[in-house]
């Protein structure tokens, strides 16, 4: 059987997608900071599920996890990068440290694993890159996660450039507002009547009137990285409910 890849494979998107994967029979390398995530999402899955402590922005652990996976000796049928944080400040706020991390762990911390699988991979393996709809639409507080989306997306739509030419095919994905553990960490900043507000506004702001789930998200992440997208490169797909469609005056 062959590899499915998955950074953040400890929480919310990255561990749909990693179940999903074990559930379809590959044997899954997810990595991530989280240890007792990661635990979490081995226990939560029948399946191959093999857990890397990476912090995927590191060039160092990067490259000794790729060592493991290559002990394996399995072919890598494909690659997630669902490893991101969310970072919001006011720009004129934002520290410099602030800045990098945002950028080293959304942007580096997608890229460097990629290279790693990619160089790896035959013709007919995929590559996802988790972006969000953030990357298209502004929403305040966000300079910085939006830069970092925005690159993914054109990066995803770049490589494929190169990569189709030994028949390897990379997406990306822009999920909406999704209800995961970084959601749900957002709204801990907020007091109960907060959460309530910003809830209905996010319900109200798609088409479909509520908050994805990280299924749904990985739905989409697993047909794009199956043969039967075997069409399917250099695009970036939105999972958000009609988000991006919707204007509301
Ligand atoms: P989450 O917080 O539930 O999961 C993210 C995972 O990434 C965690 O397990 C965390 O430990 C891991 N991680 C963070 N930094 C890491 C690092 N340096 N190295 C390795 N692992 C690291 O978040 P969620 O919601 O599942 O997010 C997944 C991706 O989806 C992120 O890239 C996020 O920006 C994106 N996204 C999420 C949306 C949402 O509404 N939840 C909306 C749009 C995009």
């Amino acid at each position: 059987m062959s590899i499915s890849i998955v950074t953040g494979a400890a929480s919310g998107i990255g561990r749909a997608v990693a179940l999903r994967q074990a559930s379809l029979g590959f044997t899954v390398f997810g990595l991530d900071v989280d240890e007792i995530g990661l635990l979490e999402t081995k226990n939560l899955g029948g399946g191959d599920i093999r857990l890397l402590i990476c912090d995927v922005s590191n060039p160092v652990e990067v490259e000794s996890a790729f060592s493991i996976i290559d002990q394996a000796g399995l072919e890598i049928n494909n690659f997630v990068a669902a490893a991101g944080i969310g970072l919001y400040e006011k720009y004129e706020n934002m520290t410099f440290d602030q800045l990098i991390r945002v950028i080293n762990v959304n942007l580096i911390g997608v890229l460097e694993p990629a290279k790693y699988a990619y160089q790896r991979m035959r013709s007919g393996s995929s590559m996802v890159f988790v972006a969000s709809i953030m990357a298209a639409h502004s929403l305040f507080n966000s300079v910085a996660y939006s830069a970092t989306k925005g690159a993914v997306v054109a990066a995803a739509r770049t490589l494929a450039l190169e990569a189709g030419e030994k028949g390897i095919r990379v997406n990306s994905v822009s999920p909406g507002t999704i209800d995961t553990p970084m959601l749900r960490r957002d709204l801990t900043s907020m007091n109960r009547s907060e959460q309530t507000e910003f809830i209905s506004k996010v319900n109200a702001a798609n088409a479909l009137g509520k908050i994805g789930t990280p299924e749904e998200v990985a739905d989409l992440i697993s047909f794009l990285i199956s043969d039967q997208a075997s069409y399917v490169t250099a695009s970036d797909y939105r999972v958000d409910g009609g988000f991006g469609a919707l204007k509301k005056f």
